[in-house]
């Protein structure tokens, strides 16, 4: 891996999205129960997180638990929750002292009620850091949240709050979860799957995809920075013939 990192000039993506997949074939090739690759996997995340937070990531958001969970077997579903809880309950206060700012995107009203207590009582506390933007999507399905946004918007029309007119992509992306930040730049998939499942449709517009082979137990910092290094490496046009200068101009 490079000496230095990040290269000299190179510019960092505001927003970095990661599907942290594998933690199930984690387990299975040790022998050991899926819930084991998951308690692996919330390990993975403690430097992926301090190094997004040191490289001034503006916002990692983390696909943690989607509306097609609950699917999984019982056993499963209830390790995953279990392990959200401990991770506020461990993690809170070394994430409040970095500054980091969780946000939760994704339906809270649909989990469990100790899960959603902890959620915003996280983010309550860290509303006001100003450091890395943390985002975990819980229950979150990105269907579900354009249609939520849609139904917000006709809320609004129908209420005489804004035209049908009026809607466009800043009203959309306003009333989205993830309002506010910025477009993802570079999203991250690892154990070698290539699809998005139902992650930030919207948002990954113009996102650079990296999947990676490593499953997520196995992701470490020097990975991330391959990840990243390749992105480094991507011309981003934005649909205009000229690459555009936030990635690829160097110094
Ligand atoms: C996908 O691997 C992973 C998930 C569905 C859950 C990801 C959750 C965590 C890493 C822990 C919880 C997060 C927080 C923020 C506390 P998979 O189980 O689908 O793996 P497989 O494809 O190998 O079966």
């Amino acid at each position: 891996m490079s000496e230095v990192f990040p290269p000299k000039g190179a510019a960092m993506p505001r927003h970095v999205a990661i599907i942290m997949d594998g933690n199930g074939r984690w387990a299975k090739q040790r022998g050991l129960p899926r819930a084991y690759g998951h308690r692996q996997g919330v390990l993975t995340l403690e430097p992926v997180i301090e190094a997004a937070g040191e490289w001034g990531v503006e916002a990692l958001t983390i696909f943690a638990f989607s509306t097609e969970n609950w699917a999984r077997p019982r056993d499963e579903v209830a390790a995953l929750m279990g392990l959200i809880v401990e991770f506020f309950n461990k993690k809170i206060d070394e994430l409040d002292k970095k500054g980091v700012c969780i946000r939760i995107i994704g339906d809270l009203d649909g989990v469990p009620e100790l899960q959603r207590r902890t959620a915003e009582t996280a983010m309550a506390r860290t509303a006001c850091n100003t450091g890395l933007k943390l985002n975990i999507a819980l229950n979150y399905g990105s269907r579900q949240e354009i249609v939520r946004a849609a139904r917000l918007l006709a809320e609004m029309c129908s209420r005489g709050q804004m035209r049908p007119e009026d809607i466009d992509e800043n009203a959309l992306e306003d009333a989205l979860y993830t309002r506010g930040l910025p477009p993802v730049d570079l999203l991250i998939r690892t154990s070698g799957e290539e699809r998005l499942s139902n992650f930030l449709l919207y948002q990954c517009a113009y996102a650079e995809f990296v999947f990676v082979p490593e499953l997520w137990p196995d992701f470490t910092r020097e990975v991330f920075e391959r990840a990243l290094l390749a992105y480094f490496g991507r011309a981003r046009r934005f649909g205009r013939v000229e690459a555009d200068a936030r990635v690829t101009k160097k110094g």
